[in-house]
């Protein structure tokens, strides 16, 4: 195991309080103020550890500014719309959406913009990447601090950040999955003593009746509770990731170290660390909001309703051959199921104010 700050914080916090639930871990490893992963780095891009998909085309922020300039329209093109970006890592996605949104000099002039960013370093990044734009934008730490009225909020590869519980299946119930130290002082997972009391309440038939050792991961639903209360009124979210449309059993906890999975709890601070979006209960925490839930659709489905062919042709006819290329790659990894392609294993969510009909790109096939 490396020995960097965090980890000989973490191993401090575990010798006097005990063994941490794999949640706070993973927060502390991601978003600590001074040794959190994405506080201290920007890691996209082939010199990084990932890439997403507004680093892989400028289509894809291009479409999703044109989503949300059809979504302003279908809310009756308020004067002012709040465009919120939650987790906007370099700040691709929004300057590709507003060039997008010129199309609409009536939307553009209507556009506030807000950008939701834990990390001092990637807000840097952001400002930079946004120069040149003559619109009012503002960075905030939590949505809650972004002003109510009208909104559109996209969050691409967002919640699969944020931290994931594990819990496990024991004959006295569900445990909570943690992390303690071994005899040799290293990290080790292990399960909290005592099951959670009446855990299970709330879970689909199908994961109570897990066997014993199945692990069922869920996440706090505070985020998606506060996306879902600002659009429930004249708003819309788009929830982009990848994860399962069910709720189901099994681990999905992974760490990425320069494009190559890592062990999660190796090196912290050092590698990212996500786990799958469950879909169904992100829509059932929307729900319970009195949000009305579209999709999930496959990105693949989402990106060709939207125009991705097209667009990609618009841009191929002024280009060179090889870049004509790059273009056809980029489109063809954004819509191809696969082990490359991210056409199926990401999903688009909308959750929207329930007097909205079918958004763009929401209607299933
Ligand atoms: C995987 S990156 C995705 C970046 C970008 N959306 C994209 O598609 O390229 C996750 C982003 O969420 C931010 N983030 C992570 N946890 C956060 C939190 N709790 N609050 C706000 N931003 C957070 C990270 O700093 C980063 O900008």
């Amino acid at each position: 195991m490396s020995d960097t700050p965090l980890e000989k914080e973490i191993r401090r916090l575990i010798e006097v309080a005990g063994p941490m639930p794999v949640a706070r871990y993973m927060t502390l490893c991601l978003t600590h103020p001074q040794h959190g992963y994405y506080v201290t780095r920007d890691p996209f891009g082939a010199g990084g550890d990932f890439t997403t998909a507004p680093e892989i085309s400028q289509i894809f922020g291009e479409l999703l500014g044109l989503w949300a300039l059809s979504v302003w329209r279908i809310l009756g093109e308020p004067d002012v719309i709040r465009l919120v970006e939650m987790g906007p890592g370099r700040g691709t996605m929004m300057r590709d959406a507003l060039r997008a949104a010129k199309v609409l000099p009536n939307f553009r002039s209507a556009l506030s913009v807000h950008m939701v960013e834990v990390s001092p370093t990637l807000e840097r990044t952001q400002r930079h990447t946004l120069r040149e734009i003559e619109l009012p934008i503002s960075w905030h730490r939590h949505l809650l601090e972004v002003p109510e009225g009208p909104t559109i909020i996209l969050a691409n590869e967002y919640i699969d950040a944020l931290p994931v519980h594990q819990v496990v299946r024991q004959d006295t119930g569900w445990h909570e999955r943690v992390i303690g130290l071994d005899a040799n002082g290293d990290f080790a997972l292990g399960l909290a003593p005592d099951a959670l009391p009446q855990f299970d309440r709330f879970l689909p038939q199908k994961i109570k009746d897990a066997p014993v050792g199945s692990i069922f991961e869920w996440r706090n639903d505070l985020d998606v509770l506060d996306i879902s209360r600002r659009v429930v009124r004249n708003g819309a979210a788009l929830i982009i990731d990848y994860g399962h449309t069910q709720s189901d059993v099994g681990e999905t906890l992974q760490a990425v170290n320069e494009h190559e999975f890592a062990h999660p709890l190796s090196a912290p601070g050092e590698i990212d660390i996500t786990a799958h979006v469950d879909f169904y209960a992100l829509g059932q925490a929307a729900e319970s909001m009195g949000a009305s839930v579209q999709g999930p659709v496959t990105q693949a489905h989402f990106l060709t309703e939207l125009g991705i062919e097209p667009r990609a042709h618009a841009l191929r006819k002024n280009a060179t051959p090889e870049q004509a290329e790059a273009i056809t790659t980029a489109v063809a990894r954004l819509t191809e199921s696969g082990k490359t392609g991210m056409g199926d294993l990401f999903k688009v969510m909308a959750i929207c104010d329930p007097k909205l009909g079918p958004l763009p790109g929401m209607v299933p096939a």
